[in-house]
């Protein structure tokens, strides 16, 4: 079955399609925190956050049936469903952050902030660290570093080095926030240098593709100072930290601490419905909608609002912000409690968290990550790995995840571990 669909898959989708596990899950059916493949067999998922709220969630699915069976057109004409959404999102952040453009895919969004802090600064120079990915449009792919975009990396964008908690930059965390600021100082003079100016940084808060890499508040303190000083754009990317996940608040940038210009959102928006958006202040909406008015045939329909809304009203009703908080220290005091020779690190912000694994030379235990991720597949338990040389376990579960899942979770790889060879 499993090698008849991916031959199928390579014939219909062509080759080198990215798939999860050696050994392939063809997934049926989910609900809440759990997904059933063919076969029935039941996995509980660490991974997914797009099914924000969980899988299937009733309500989610009730108001895309019903929108769905009413209307659903775009925005060229009134419908009071995106100004009610637009309304209800943009009253969670501040900053002056009122103002919102609904697309498809945080590429999307990610394309119209770059274009945001171009309209706004009169400048084309962007900044992104030398570890991440903001999508996959052409001018995105640019600040996206897992495969590099074809021809090379254009000189109007300036990586500087991703942030690390086991490895700081300048030895410790400390002076790790200290030197970041300097490599973006010295990417903004490069960026004056060859004419093209600074327009912006995009990053993402809490550096989740990085490696979630354990920071403090205040770490971009510096940072921020720099950029606001040579006069650009804060591009923040909160498809992943955003709605909740750090158990902190609404935005991982209120728990870094600091004001963006631009907040791009995805993923986890509408529970699996593409949905994203990019919130902004009305100066900086001005400016981009006097050089590029935007249209989106399919961004904010009322299908679309409906599935973010009630995914937006099922945060707030169940509390799973808080409930994000609870589990997610819990969790991450678990993995703290793990003793195995190639730790490095346990680390986590809310319901994001894992372990970074070293070989005892120092160098990334890439290949042992890979193998207990392999193994947790096996056992039911469905995770993936990050970081610069993929060798820190990935956990970021749906958000009503309980302490019994992190336990059942957490007991596995245990085991896994255990038997794991190194
Ligand atoms: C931080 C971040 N930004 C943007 C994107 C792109 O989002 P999409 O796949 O919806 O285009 C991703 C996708 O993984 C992401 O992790």
């Amino acid at each position: 079955m499993t090698t008849e669909m991916l031959e199928r898959r390579t014939r219909v989708l062509g080759p080198n399609v990215p798939i999860f596990y050696d050994c392939p899950v063809n997934l049926v059916r989910g609900e809440s925190v759990w997904l059933w493949d063919a076969d029935g067999r039941r996995y509980l998922d660490c991974y997914n956050n797009v099914p924000h709220v969980g899988h299937c969630h009733p309500k989610v699915v009730e108001a895309i049936a019903e929108q769905a069976a009413t209307l659903n057109t775009h925005t060229r004409y009134l419908h009071e469903g995106i100004l009610e959404y637009g309304e209800r999102l943009t009253a969670k952040f501040s900053h002056d952050l009122t103002q919102l453009i609904m697309v498809c895919t945080g590429s999307e969004a990610n394309d119209v902030a770059l274009r945001m802090a171009q309209a706004k600064t009169g400048k084309t120079g962007f900044i992104a660290t030398d570890n991440t990915f903001h999508g996959n449009t052409s001018a995105v792919s640019q600040l996206s570093t897992r495969r590099p975009p074809i021809g090379g990396y254009q000189d109007h964008i300036q990586l500087v080095p991703a942030p690390d908690s086991v490895r700081p930059a300048g030895g410790s965390l400390e002076e790790q926030s200290q030197a970041f600021a300097r490599n973006v100082e010295a990417a903004i003079a490069k960026l004056e240098e060859s004419g093209h100016g600074f327009a912006g940084f995009m990053l993402c808060p809490t550096f989740s593709n990085e490696g979630f890499p354990a920071l403090e508040p205040g770490f971009l303190d510096p940072t921020i100072e720099v950029v606001r000083t040579a006069g650009g754009l804060i591009l923040c990317d909160e498809v992943q930290p955003g709605f909740g996940r750090t158990g902190t608040g609404w935005w991982g940038h209120d728990w870094m601490g600091f004001a963006p210009d631009v907040v791009t959102l995805g993923k986890p928006m509408a529970n699996g419905h593409p949905v994203a958006a990019v919130v902004t202040r009305p100066d900086v909406m001005a400016a981009f909608r006097g050089a590029f008015g935007y249209f989106n045939t399919f961004g904010g329909n009322p299908v679309s609002c409906a599935a973010a809304l009630a995914t937006l009203e099922i945060i707030e009703e169940d509390a799973l912000i808080a409930n994000a908080h609870d589990v997610g220290a819990y969790a991450l005091e678990r993995l703290r409690a793990i003793e195995h020779p190639l730790k490095a690190e346990a680390r986590g912000l809310g319901l994001f968290f894992g372990i970074e694994f070293l070989q005892t030379d120092g160098s990334a235990a890439t290949g042992f990550a890979g193998r207990v991720v392999e193994a947790m597949r096996h056992e039911g338990i469905l995770m993936n790995r990050i970081g610069r040389d993929m060798n820190t376990l990935k956990m970021r579960p749906p958000m009503p995840f309980q302490r019994d899942h992190a336990d059942l979770a957490i007991d596995t790889l245990e085991k896994v571990l255990e038997r794991t060879p190194l």
